[in-house]
């Protein structure tokens, strides 16, 4: 029996092991480790190639695992997110950065990324190469990294180098460093966005796990700004370390990524003040939901319209991140050094009130007759 409430996060929990158990396994050479757990009391499988795992309170073991590597199927939940995204927002549509910024900005440039296999720092990847800049992206998925190299080389005409390395490994930066070398001669710009992520609650969390998470985003980190730095001196670069806004509050089942993010958001704002005599710059994008990512795929709620709760009417795109990083690294922020900009539609402002939102805003007279007279 589970030792507490089916609150919210827990119908979360159920959502998300009944969700991923829906997924068929595939012949990746993954580990496949069925597990019976009372809440569902259903067979669950694990994979070794997805770094998400539930822990369930109340019952220790580790009960699920995630997306596999490469599964290009994309799922209910990131087609409802996209949809909600076109026909709600309440800002200005989403633009390509070319639209704004200018075609070679950034010829002759060279970008260092970490997890720019996927996701967010794809697209910042992307954005990038789109504005003139040869890239490396680091992530321990050879052939997904391959595979993301043809494809950006492919959509921007710039070449894209794809380089195995684990950040936890600060030999193994140091190699990808070299290799970057190699192959342009120069590191500009560096984007520290390779993390891992899953739900568990302290109470369920193993000291591994919450070891793990530290280890990728906040050593990762670190280790890749030892592993660029003498380059990006050479360059007067600058860094964008990708953060998140999980930890301004306390955000159930996520104290390990909040730790880690907290860290990395002090390290920026370090390496900012040390290196700015250097001319180097270090900003933290922390972007709120973003939809049709891993992250949001684990650990958003299918059935909530999480949308309303923000300000702009949609959940982020992974090119509001990307234009983002191309203003960042742009001079056109050569005054903007040890900030964090959060790219989250508002979100992190509203604070919860009584009257519904966003229909008291929209309509005030809508609600009026739930508003008590003056005293
Ligand atoms: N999605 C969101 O809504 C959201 C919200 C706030 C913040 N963020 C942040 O945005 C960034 C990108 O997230 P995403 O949602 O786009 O997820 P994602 O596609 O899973 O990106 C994570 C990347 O990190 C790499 N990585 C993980 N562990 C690594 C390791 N030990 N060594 C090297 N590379 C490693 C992964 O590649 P391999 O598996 O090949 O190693 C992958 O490319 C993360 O920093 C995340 O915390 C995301």
């Amino acid at each position: 029996m589970l030792a507490f409430q089916p609150t919210q996060s827990l119908r979360l929990c159920v959502h998300l092991v009944a969700k991923l158990t829906t997924r068929p396994t595939t012949g990746d050479g993954g580990e496949r480790l069925r597990a019976t757990t009372p809440l569902l009391n259903r067979p669950l499988h694990r994979r070794q190639s997805g770094y998400s795992t539930l822990l369930v309170p109340g019952d220790q073991r580790v009960v699920t695992a995630l997306r596999v590597a490469g599964d290009p199927r994309p799922c209910a939940t990131n087609h409802r997110l996209l949809s909600t995204m076109s026909s709600k927002a309440y800002v200005q549509p989403l633009v390509e950065s070319t639209s704004v910024f200018k075609d070679g900005l950034f010829n002759g440039k060279v970008l260092f990324c970490t997890g720019g296999g996927s996701g967010i720092c794809k697209e910042m990847t992307r954005a990038m190469m789109r504005h003139g800049a040869n890239v490396a992206i680091v992530g321990r998925k050879f052939d997904r990294l391959v595979q993301s190299a043809e494809d950006l080389s492919k959509d921007t005409g710039r070449e894209c180098l794809p380089v195995q390395a684990d950040v936890r490994q600060p030999k193994a930066l140091q190699e990808a460093v070299a290799k970057t070398i190699d192959k342009f001669g120069r590191i500009d710009f560096v984007i520290c966005g390779a993390a891992g992520n899953f739900l568990a609650p302290i109470s369920g969390l193993s000291e591994n796990a919450f070891r793990t998470v530290i280890e990728i985003d906040t050593l990762g980190t670190y280790h890749t700004i030892k592993a660029t730095l003498p380059h990006v001196r050479k360059t007067k670069g600058s860094y964008i370390h990708v953060s998140a806004t999980l930890h301004y509050k306390g955000t159930p089942y996520q104290v390990h990524v909040s730790a880690a993010k907290a860290a990395v958001d002090a390290t920026s704002a370090v390496l900012a003040v040390e290196e700015g005599p250097n001319g180097i710059r270090s900003n933290v994008i922390a972007p709120g939901p973003i939809g049709g990512t891993e992250g949001m795929d684990r650990l958003g709620t299918k059935g909530v319209d999480g949308d309303q709760r923000i300000p702009a009417g949609r959940f982020g795109d992974k090119r509001d991140i990307a234009n983002t990083a191309v203003f960042l690294f742009s001079d056109a922020a050569s005054f903007i050094t040890g900030q964090v900009i959060v790219v989250d539609g508002g979100a992190e402002h509203l604070r919860t009130t009584q009257l519904p939102y966003p229909q008291s805003v929209l309509n005030p007279a809508s609600v009026q007759e739930l508003i008590r007279p003056r005293l």
